[in-house]
């Protein structure tokens, strides 16, 4: 009856089948002949019961984003499921794939739920800064008692089917052919004869909620929310589906979702979900890809260990390598610890780490590395070292085998340049831990092949890793504009302010750290170490790595630590060094607010994202904000720098890049060309 959905008989049973690929979103061209399939089937005597399934990879994933921003069509997705509870004879929804947000508050308004053993089942509206507007908040918690349904809504988090059923969110779960089962499941259900309660009147687990116990939780959870408003919202609603009758809740939930859905922090949110997925699309989609069966890594520090487990966890077989013998047990002995850990945390068990342990082989001998097709190499950042193992990679590796370098800041053409195939030399530039660490730029050098991109991009997505494709210069994209910041927080302590008052700019701004107590938590050695292969210097930073203060890990850096803690205790000690120097230069302490905090910090962190864009470094503005806030804590509220400097106002921030540029005459405030034509333009695109 429709591109997008069919109705099929089997029997007395109805089948509608959604067909929207790739994923079933519930855009008005599925709508439409939904609302009016369900009216005829109800009314049709010869039917006498309804499922509702989807084609293709998955159930409905929800509603369909892209219609977000402009005027919705009716009927919605709120009238459709309304109309579902209209409708006495039993209805079935067939989950397999994912029923996500709309998709799931469309199996709500079934009377029942059935779902493929491999189906996953949630409402993440929250990641996209919004609530579910389709009753979801209402509906859930009727079936699975409040206190789930709040952790499920406020975290976004979808279950398994088998969770799922032992919650009471679906009936039955089945493996094999689910339109089938689930056929069968309804005219059995139809056989047996009614009344079928809508979720809407079954209240019974609502009455058992204690008040008190989920206030706590929901407490709880807006302590973690940093600044969004959503996760506030989400509990709010659900609280609502407990107090108030189910009309007015709903109501309620509506009233709440027209605010997200208008709001900053929401668009902020939906741009980076696209810009997520933006950002592995390379052109060219028809390259065939090189074969990846087994991957080496060399070095197992502090990187090479969690790469590797990055790839063990995706279900690669790795050759880990190291120099001594000694050495590598040391990283072997690590990567168990960490293993370890996931199991006591409950997030691995027992079973999974001897199968993940089982994925490593390791080695002291470049020979064992001629069977690996990617070979990442993590060891020392030095050039003349990167080079040493670049050259007996050349001669071992097999012919075809993709060399990767995993440097922070080091040039990767003159690696690949080093060696006879640099069409096979790329950068994989992993963030700490990189087993946990979303992030993954990848470099593409001046001769890197086309197909040994594509052959990492897509490998990226395997293991999990949001990859960012980016140029090669100094730090590349992340690191590059890290030390635009870095230089003005330096500054800024100069003139009078404190770490504390810095990092608690940062917090404020929705940061989960600030500069400070980053540098403290990754090693301030690292950076010292970078500046003086540069020779260039920081003073404060230098004097604290001077004094043996690298942060966290020997207890004391900008902050102190106490023994085993993380929290940051401010030193009088450091505030007193800070003030010395600032004497010796002649600086006078001024008080600084953290308004300009950010201006000082932020802007030039834009600033520098321009000139990356302007010298093609980064492909597109949004690759940059998937880049910093995966890999940096940018408040994925403010969505990314770029994203966020068009809300702040690019006029504004060139007008106070110039004015600092006037009184400091420091290069990151003179003003990229690309954001002045930016701020005449009004987007990166049009400026660009
Ligand atoms: N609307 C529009 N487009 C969507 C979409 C949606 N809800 N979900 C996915 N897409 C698009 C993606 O942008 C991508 O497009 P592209 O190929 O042009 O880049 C394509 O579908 C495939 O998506 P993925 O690359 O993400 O495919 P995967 O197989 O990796 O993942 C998925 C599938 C798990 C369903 C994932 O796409 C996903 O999480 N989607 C979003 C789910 C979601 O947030 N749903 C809630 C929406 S809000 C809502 O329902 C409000 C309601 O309460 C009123
Ligand atoms: P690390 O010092 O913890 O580990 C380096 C390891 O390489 C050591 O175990 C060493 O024994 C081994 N090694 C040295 N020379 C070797 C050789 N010739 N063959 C085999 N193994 C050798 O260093 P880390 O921090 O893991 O850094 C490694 C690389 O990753 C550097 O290029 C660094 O810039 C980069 N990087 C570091 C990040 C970090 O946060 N530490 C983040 C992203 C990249």
């Amino acid at each position: 009856m429709s591109d997008f959905l069919r109705v099929n008989r089997d029997g007395d049973v109805a089948i509608v089948t959604i067909d929207n690929p790739p994923v079933n979103a519930l855009s008005f061209h599925v709508r439409e002949p939904l609302m009016q399939a369900l009216v005829e089937l109800r009314d049709d005597a010869s039917v006498a019961a309804i499922v509702i399934a989807c084609a293709g990879r998955t159930f409905v994933a929800g509603a369909d984003i892209t219609e977000f921003g402009k005027p919705m069509q009716q009927p919605e997705l709120r009238a459709i499921v309304a109309t579902l509870e209209t409708i006495a004879k039993p209805t079935v929804a067939a989950i397999h794939g994912t029923a996500l947000g709309g998709g799931l508050e469309l199996a709500l308004g079934c009377h029942f739920r059935v779902a493929d053993a491999g189906a996953r089942l949630g409402l993440p509206e929250v990641k996209l800064g919004l609530l579910p507007g389709g009753g979801g908040t209402v509906r859930l918690p009727r079936l699975v008692g409040a206190l789930k349904a709040l952790k499920m809504i406020v975290s976004g988090a979808p279950i398994g089917a088998t969770e799922a059923h032992a919650a009471g969110l679906v009936d039955a779960v089945f493996e094999g052919d689910l339109t089938t089962h689930a056929v069968n499941f309804a005219r059995e259900i139809a056989r047996k004869g009614g009344p079928f309660t809508p979720v809407r009147d079954r209240d019974d687990r609502l009455r058992e909620t204690d008040l008190a116990a989920f206030d706590a939780e929901a407490a709880d959870l807006a302590k973690k929310a940093r600044g969004l408003e959503a996760p506030i919202a989400c509990a709010q609603a659900v609280r609502n589906a407990i107090t108030l009758p189910f009309d007015e809740a709903l109501v309620a939930e509506r009233a709440l979702f027209v605010k997200l859905v208008a709001s900053d922090q929401s668009r902020a949110q939906r741009h980076l979900f696209f810009a997520e997925r933006e950002a592995a699309k390379l052109p060219g989609k028809d390259i065939v890809k090189r074969r990846i069966a087994r991957v080496g890594v060399i070095g197992a520090g502090t990187m090479g260990g969690g790469i590797a487990m990055a790839f063990a966890n995706g279900g690669y077989p790795v050759t880990l390598l190291e120099t001594s013998h000694e050495a590598l047990q040391r990283g072997l002995a690590t990567i168990d610890k960490n293993y370890s850990v996931s199991v006591t945390r409950g997030s691995l068990t027992a079973d999974a780490k001897r199968e993940r342990l089982a994925q490593f082989e390791g080695s002291t001998d470049y020979a064992d590395l001629a069977d690996c097709d990617l070979i990442v190499e993590a060891v020392f950042e030095d050039m003349a070292v990167k080079k040493e193992v670049f050259g007996k990679l050349d001669a071992v590796a097999r012919p075809g085998a993709i060399l990767a370098t995993n440097t922070s800041y080091l040039d990767i053409n003159e690696i690949a340049a080093s060696v006879s195939r640099p069409q096979d030399v790329l950068g994989l530039h992993f963030f700490s831990p990189a087993n946990v660490m979303k992030l993954l730029e990848i470099v593409r050098a001046d001769k890197t092949a086309p197909d040994a991109l594509a052959t990492v991009v897509d490998l990226a997505r395997r293991i999990g890793k949001v990859a960012v494709v980016v140029g090669v210069c100094h730090g590349f994209v992340g690191n590059r504009m890290l030390a635009a910041r870095g230089s003005e927080s330096e500054a800024l302590l100069l003139e009078g302010a404190t770490p504390s008052q810095i990092d608690q700019a940062f917090t404020d701004f929705g940061w989960p750290m600030g500069p400070f107590q980053m540098g403290d938590l990754a090693g301030l050695d690292i950076g010292w170490r970078n500046r003086k292969a540069r020779g260039q210097t920081a003073v404060i930073a230098d004097t604290l790595c001077e004094q043996g203060r690298f942060g966290q890990k020997t207890g004391r850096g900008f902050y102190l630590y106490e023994a085993g803690a993380r929290t940051p205790v401010p030193d009088p000690e450091v505030e007193a060094l800070i003030r010395d120097k600032a004497a010796e230069k002649g600086i006078a302490p001024r008080a600084i607010s953290a308004e300009e905090i950010i201006e000082r910090t932020l802007y030039p962190l834009v600033n520098e994202g321009a000139k990356i864009l302007e010298e093609g470094i980064a492909a597109r503005a949004s690759d940059i904000d998937v880049v910093w806030v995966n890999g940096y804590g940018f408040p994925i509220g403010r969505g990314g720098p770029m994203f966020w400097a068009g809300l702040e106002g690019p006029a504004k921030i060139v007008e106070r890049l110039d004015y600092w540029h006037q009184r400091t005459g420091r290069d990151v405030f003179l003003v990229a060309p690309l954001l002045k034509r930016m701020a005449g333009a009004g987007s990166w695109e049009a400026g660009g």
